[in-house]
């Protein structure tokens, strides 16, 4: 099988996008990835446009340096905001984050979006529902910008028992839509609290990353399904592995090797995942993320 040459890089504000990288790796298992997570700014979704602008371009001066095939903005805020100045700017591929308005209207009845200020109050969005009210004249789309809940999602998704639902709207729906990356971790809380269908984009991301990817390199095909398994840290961060219990993820936990693994080894590996980007511990001192070579361990 060709693999794309310079791997793909994954963007998002935090933790969120990982779910789409997820959706996305079964598609090309044996890709080199990218994700640059902004831990350091997150959450993105009270920020003024201008400053996630000037942080979503500084993540992709970083993909361009390294000659990236396709990247994914795997966080709506930042592409309601600026994918069609990144699409300008950058000459590899640019895939964005949209909420799934357009399937979960198809039934009519009442939609509702849940997603960031940021996002909700974007011109991109606002014509994205239009244009689906009037395909679908049936469907009433409403949205509501759940302030904080990405901000509780990153601090508080290792816990299991963690009521997210005091973010979510006092409203009832005959189908929700995620219209935030960060929500997907939560998606069973959501759905039982509206009691009805919920959408996310992610499968439409990857179908999608499937078809430029291809468009570039015919002889490219589909893999089988394998899962990838995040693991939570509360200490560093967020860790994602095949295999928790592998060496890299017991190394990473280590201070020193963290900071020997947060520079990208040149010409030797050809797939994997690296984190990039930067992002604050608990005692809000800033460094480089670290990254894990998830394969060949
Ligand atoms: N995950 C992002 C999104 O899809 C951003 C959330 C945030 O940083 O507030 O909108």
């Amino acid at each position: 099988m060709r693999i794309p040459k310079g791997g793909i890089a994954f963007f998002d504000s935090g933790i969120g996008g990982l779910t789409v990288l997820n959706a996305c790796e079964k598609q090309f298992p044996e890709a080199l990835f990218y994700y640059y997570g902004d831990n350091q700014h997150a959450p993105y979704g009270n920020l003024p446009a201008k400053k996630i602008r000037r942080y979503v371009f500084r993540a992709f001066k970083k993909f361009h340096r390294l000659h990236v095939s396709a990247a994914v903005i795997a966080c709506n805020t930042a592409t309601a905001v600026c994918v069609d100045e990144l699409r300008r700017k950058f000459s590899f591929p640019i895939l964005g984050a949209e909420p799934a308005v357009c399937p979960a209207a198809l039934k009519g009845g009442r939609v509702v979006v849940l997603a960031t200020k940021a996002t909700c109050e974007s011109e991109r969005f606002q014509r994205l529902c239009q244009r689906t009210k009037e395909r679908f004249p049936n469907a009433d789309i409403c949205a509501y910008a759940c302030e904080g809940l990405a901000g509780a999602i990153e601090r508080n998704v290792h816990r299991a028992d963690f009521d997210f639902t005091p973010y979510l709207p006092k409203t009832s729906a005959d189908a929700v839509v995620l219209g935030c990356t960060h929500y997907i971790y939560i998606v069973g809380q959501i759905a039982r609290y509206f009691g009805c269908p919920v959408y996310d984009g992610n499968e439409g991301i990857a179908r999608r990353l499937s078809e430029v990817l291809c468009e570039n390199n015919s002889s490219m095909k589909n893999r089988d399904c394998r899962p990838l398994k995040v693991d939570f840290d509360p200490k560093l961060g967020f860790v994602t592995t095949k295999n928790p219990n592998d060496k890299i993820s017991q190394k990473i936990t280590n201070k020193r090797s963290r900071k020997i693994l947060t520079k990208v080894p040149k010409n030797k590996q050809t797939q994997g995942l690296f984190f990039l980007g930067k992002q604050r511990d608990y005692n809000k001192n800033t460094h480089e993320q670290m990254f894990v070579w998830l394969k060949g361990v």
